[in-house]
């Protein structure tokens, strides 16, 4: 015989139902089911769905410009009835996944059902597969076994997300293809890809496109100024505004100038940029633009200045 009664518990104690007495050991949450004998038990989890992830890395403690990006990304959120897919695309570090991290997580609060974050590793030996991201955001929906296929696991992460409102970064996307089978159905959810492609196939998916430019020379100068300080860029106008120019705009650029400068604070900018002028010559002479690279959708901005590249970036930043 099964009592069927269930009390909703929290705790330990003991519980009488129908005249019977019985002590619960341990501490329960949530129903607990008073048996008198029992056949064959089988035991589920709870249904996954009501995980709330926050998925997303923090966001940028320095931002500075990228007004328009932003108005225009909460214009096609508020006008969008249908899901919201933006890619945003652009030359290695021009600051599209801070773009991106500043707009979602302003937006946190349109999206009560969490935030899915994975990088999809276009710039990695090997990408990822849609088949394991959905498996991570399975996982991060409370899903413990995933179901083997992909497209097993595309039904179910169409399932629990279904009328729900998440929002989902996929950063570093390789291509289309690799993008699509990650799309949820509910139009309630807004899903931003950053790529260094532009990724134009996905405009027939409904995608709107920002594409990020480097900076122009005055936001260039506010962004070393938040590095290093106003006094002293102030104190060189004229040699702030060159360095911003031989960064070309790159705020990854900027970044590893400003703190270059900030580790060194008797340091003229004059002097810094002396430097940076004879390194970018030295390093150009070696070919390590990485414009030349097949895997490149989009040359560095060598229009706005050919003396920064993302590979002189990521040296200056270990140096
Ligand atoms: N608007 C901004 N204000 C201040 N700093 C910024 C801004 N955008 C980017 N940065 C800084 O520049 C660096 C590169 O930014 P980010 O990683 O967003 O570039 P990215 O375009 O996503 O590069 P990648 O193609 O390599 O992924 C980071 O250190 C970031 O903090
Ligand atoms: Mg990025």
């Amino acid at each position: 015989m099964l009592w069927t009664n269930s009390k909703s518990y929290l705790g330990r104690g003991v519980m009488r139902v129908a005249g019977v007495e019985n002590t619960v050991s341990g501490t329960a949450r949530g129903n607990v089911v008073q048996a008198g004998s029992i056949g064959t038990l089988h035991i589920h989890s709870s249904p996954p769905g009501n995980v709330v992830p926050q998925q997303l890395p923090p966001a940028p403690r320095l931002f500075v410009s990228r007004s328009e990006e932003l108005t225009e990304l909460d214009r096609w959120h508020a006008d969008e009835e249908r899901q919201l897919l933006v890619v945003i695309s652009g030359p290695g570090g021009v600051g599209k996944t801070s773009l991106a991290l500043r707009w979602l997580h302003g937006a946190r609060d349109r999206f009560p059902d969490g935030q899915l974050y994975v990088d999809l590793g276009a710039h990695a030996d090997t990408p990822a597969q849609p088949d394991e991201v959905l498996e991570w955001f399975l996982g991060a929906l409370g899903v413990e076994v995933p179901p083997p296929s992909l497209a097993q696991r595309q039904a179910l992460f169409r399932s629990l997300t279904a009328d729900r409102a998440f929002s989902i970064l996929l950063d570093n996307a390789a291509s289309a293809a690799q993008v699509r089978p990650l799309l949820p159905a509910s139009p309630c959810c807004a899903v931003v890809v950053t790529s260094r492609w532009r990724l134009s196939p996905l405009g027939v998916d409904g995608a709107r496109f920002v594409e990020v430019d480097p900076m122009d020379v005055g936001d260039s100068v506010e962004l070393l100024e938040q590095v290093v300080g106003e006094p002293r860029l102030a104190e060189e106008a004229d040699a702030a505004r060159e360095l911003a120019r031989l960064c070309g705009g790159l705020p990854i650029a900027l970044g590893v100038i400003g703190a270059r400068l900030s580790r060194r604070p008797r340091r003229t900018l004059a002097k810094e940029v002396d430097e940076l002028r004879t390194e970018t010559s030295r390093l150009a002479s070696l070919d390590l633009d990485d414009s030349t690279s097949t895997t490149r959708p989009r040359s560095a901005p060598s229009s706005t200045s050919p003396m920064w590249t993302c590979r002189h970036a990521r040296r200056g930043s270990t140096a």
